[in-house]
């Protein structure tokens, strides 16, 4: 029997770094969200690490972290293109996306010369330190190269209540977010994991209605 496109499940990618363990955590809770949209799979990946191994071993906490996170898989560019939309998780660094994530977006450079990417939704996720340490400008830069292939920019709307509430924490329009404190030994908290699951639920329903 043949399959129609209609028929086969849509996969967002959730596409991530994490160095500490809290962008990790953001990123699970956005697959959880993508998870509730029927017919919606969520595909998580990392981006590849940049850290020489020696580095990471001489440092039992980042070592601890990356263990945990050995049973998901390194993305490679064939993840992007077969996605039917994606969501970017990266640690703030100095206002900005980190490397290891800006080092895997400049490896799509076939895919933008193809368009694989145009039309997609994509969603940014972010996890600074300190409270005005750069999430907004994190998300909004990582968006930029998303905007040169043509995806199709998704946030957090105000429909998710969440955002109004006066608590600490993160969350914002432009996306999901944590604060983790000076040395990242916080976690995100319950309201910054369901911000992050309304992400994964609101690019996954965008990218629904964009194939209907
Ligand atoms: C080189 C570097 C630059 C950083 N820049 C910022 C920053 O601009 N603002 C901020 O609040 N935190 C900054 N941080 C802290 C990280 O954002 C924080 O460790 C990260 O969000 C924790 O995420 P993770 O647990 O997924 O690694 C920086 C950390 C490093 C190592």
């Amino acid at each position: 029997m043949v399959c129609s496109m209609s028929d086969r499940d849509l996969k967002i990618l959730i596409v991530f770094y994490s160095m500490y363990g809290n962008t990790a955590r953001l990123a699970r809770a956005v697959a959880e969200g993508v998870g509730e949209v029927e017919g919606v799979k969520p595909v998580l990946r990392q981006v590849p690490e940049l850290i020489p191994q020696h580095t990471i071993d001489s440092n039992p906490r980042i070592k601890a972290v990356k263990e945990s996170l050995r049973d998901i898989p390194v993305a490679n560019v064939n993840d992007l293109a077969e996605a039917d939309g994606v969501i970017f998780g990266t640690p703030t660094r100095f206002g900005n996306m980190c490397s290891q994530m800006k080092q895997s977006i400049d490896q799509t450079g076939s895919l933008w010369l193809e368009g694989r990417l145009e039309g997609k939704p994509a969603g940014v996720f972010t996890s600074t330190s300190t409270l005005h340490g750069g999430q907004e400008t994190t998300i909004i830069s990582t968006m930029i190269p998303l905007l040169h292939h043509g995806m199709i920019i998704v946030g957090v709307p105000y429909s998710e209540s969440r955002l109004l509430d006066m608590d600490f924490g993160g969350g914002s329009p432009y996306g999901a977010s944590a604060v983790v404190g000076p040395e990242s030994e916080m976690h995100p908290t319950e309201r910054d994991l369901a911000i992050a699951k309304t992400l994964g639920r609101r690019v996954a329903e965008v990218a629904k209605k964009l194939r209907n």
